[in-house]
């Protein structure tokens, strides 16, 4: 979602932020803008409709001058994807500009306050109001720390806000109310460059700051000041030592591909320092040294999106090895249904990006509320990593495909080694000898899966023209089903949902008729006879049943149209390999579409709005 870049710099202005912006394109925007100030002390704006490459072809020959600028990569929440409504954008007599990540809520209600007082408004933007605001305050002789602090105590809603001022021509001035994306403002040798994330800040060496709620901020190539309640505070600034890391495709046309096909080596990593195969035990020893997890009662998971399937298969998981409890919540209910929670609960908060804007704010109401939490985050020195102050890092490494996946299956496999270690501290027999063979075992099954993956391709190339989809699983494989059907609405626009298979005769049944193909993960069980009678009742429908299974020898080849299978392991694993046989379906897919598998339409790697 949206990405905020800014400079003081020696080098060339233009050039800078836009390789700034570049580096946030993989949070997916709709739309490009950059303003800097020249030594005229004038602001000049250029911004497009699309992407960065785009906006930078057509800007190619315009020059601006200048040693300081802000730019911006939009997500459109108020107002089409347009020129006009690109960020940065100007107060009504263009003496000031600003980018803007968030909602504002009460937009509406300030704009008709501010045309009263004779501002004007041109775009169809809530962020316009952010501008003109600061303008009114500025006009009533309020210093620009007050005219910010007064403007965020107007707004309802949450932002992270640049604001460049022909008033103030060499600073950057920047406020975060809530949650709605981070702010890194770092320094080295009298340059300036912040970011909404580290990768952005374009430096390897230096410090860095990170803006929290309610804080204001001022930079020149002098200082870096930082406001609360409009007093200066002093923060902790931190060493950058994380060098960037140049991520290409390889032999891969997508990143997406090379993502997935990753994911038997990263989870080989996952298994460092957490499974020990000598000895037979797990263990988070040197990642989870603030809180004992064995003192938790209950566990409650919460997400969203790919991450919400990885809750749900996760509570299916504690409940099943370590018999604890568990629930998981979509994060944008769980946050505003006033969640009763029992004592002794630990909440984990799951998110790849560490900056979903519900995920933060239902992690935050359960800070205030004061519940131990530990989060399972991909991007470190994130806002959830900030709130939570216990973080399991995904070890995925940059993702840079807007849709899950190895992020998704690192999620997964944190989730099955804390249930382990759960179930190992109440001696459960299941850790067994034959467990950690078996897991040691995952990475092998799931290249078998990748390297013959052609009859995955051939199939898919035979449903790429269907418009519905249904997917179907129980236990385990459930939520597998649910990112399944995810994955395909995402990369192919192809409708589809996920259900599990038991709920198939309350209603889904109605849809079954041959264009609409159903996909079914059967898998060795106690599921298995269950799902075989599911298919038995699509298939006495006319349905068109795609076969996902471990165990294809129990299975009538005239019961099902397709099949791929996958190696045989106890169920508790299956998800694994399920989840790598669903993502080659889809990507497989929107290839055969010729859709932008990368960065598919509206979506964004980084939700940062409600
Ligand atoms: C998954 O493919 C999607 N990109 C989306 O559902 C994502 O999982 C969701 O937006 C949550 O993101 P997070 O993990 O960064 O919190």
């Amino acid at each position: 979602m949206c990405g905020i870049v800014g400079n003081i710099t020696n080098k060339p202005i233009k050039d800078l932020l836009i390789n700034g912006l570049t580096e946030l394109e993989y949070r997916g925007y709709d739309s490009v803008g950059i303003a800097t100030i020249g030594s005229d002390n004038k602001i000049s704006i250029i911004k497009n409709k699309g992407k960065i490459k785009d906006f930078a072809n057509k800007y190619q020959n315009k020059s601006l001058q200048g040693n300081l600028g802000i730019g911006h990569t939009r997500w459109a929440t108020h107002g089409i994807p347009s020129e006009t409504n690109a960020h940065p954008i100007y107060d009504s007599d263009k003496k000031l500009a600003v980018v803007h990540n968030g909602i504002i809520e009460n937009y509406l209600e300030i704009k008709k306050d501010l045309i009263k007082e004779g501002f004007e408004f041109f775009t169809d933007t809530d962020t316009e109001c952010i501008a003109n605001l600061i303008s009114s305050f500025l006009k009533k002789d309020y210093t620009m720390i007050d005219s910010i602090t007064k403007t965020s105590e107007r707004i309802i809603g949450h932002a992270a806000v640049l604001v460049i001022s022909e008033y103030f021509p060499s600073t950057i001035f920047g406020f975060k109310k809530g949650f709605a994306g981070s702010i890194l403002v770092s320094k080295n040798n009298g340059e300036i460059s912040i970011s909404s994330d580290m990768q952005a800040l374009g430096f390897d060496v230096g410090d860095y700051v990170v803006l929290e709620d309610n804080e204001i901020f001022l930079a020149n190539s002098n200082k870096v000041e930082i406001y609360t309640d409009k007093k200066l505070i002093s923060k902790e600034w931190k060493k950058i030592n994380e060098k960037s890391e140049l991520v290409t495709k390889g032999k891969y046309k997508y990143f997406m591909e090379k993502e997935i096909h990753e994911q038997p080596n990263l989870f080989s990593d996952n298994f460092s320092g957490r499974i020990d195969f000598v000895n037979k035990s797990i263990s988070f020893i040197d990642e989870i040294n603030k809180i004992d997890l064995r003192k938790f009662k209950r566990i409650h998971l919460i997400g969203m999106g790919s991450s919400y399937n990885a809750c749900l298969l996760g509570s299916y998981w504690i409940e099943k090895i370590a018999k604890i409890p568990t629930v998981c919540s979509n994060s944008s209910e769980f946050r505003y249904r006033d969640p009763v929670i029992e004592e002794g609960t630990l909440i984990i908060p799951v998110s790849q990006s560490g900056e979903t804007a519900d995920t933060l704010s239902a992690s935050h109401l359960m800070k205030q509320s004061g519940y131990d939490q530990l989060s399972i985050v991909n991007a470190k020195n994130t806002e959830l990593d900030r709130i939570t102050n216990n973080s399991i890092y995904m070890r995925a490494n940059k993702e840079i495909g807007v849709a899950s996946t190895k992020t998704f299956m690192s999620t997964l496999q944190i989730l099955f080694t804390i249930a382990l270690y759960l179930a190992q501290n109440s001696n459960s027999k299941l850790i067994n000898n034959k467990l950690f063979d078996d897991y040691k075992n995952i990475p092998n099954y799931m290249n078998n899966i990748l390297d013959n993956s052609e009859l995955i391709k051939k199939i898919s190339k035979k449903y790429s023209e269907y418009s519905n989809f249904l997917y179907l699983g129980r236990g385990y494989n459930y939520p597998i089903a649910m990112e399944g059907a995810l994955k395909l609405k995402e990369l192919s626009y192809i409708h589809a949902e996920g259900y599990p298979a038991g709920e198939m005769k309350h209603g889904p049944i109605s849809l079954i008729e041959d264009k609409m193909p159903v996909f079914a993960i059967i898998t060795d069980g106690v599921y298995l006879n269950k799902m075989i009678s599911n298919i038995r009742e699509i298939d006495s429908r006319n349905g068109n049943i795609i076969v996902l299974s471990n165990c294809p020898d129990k299975l009538d080849k005239s019961w099902y149209s397709d099949l791929i299978n996958f190696d045989y392991t106890d169920d508790n694993f299956s998800p694994f390999l399920s989840t790598v046989c669903i993502q080659l379906f889809s990507i497989y897919i929107a290839m055969e579409r010729n859709l932008d598998i990368d960065q598919p339409r509206n979506l964004a790697k980084s939700v940062t709005v409600e």
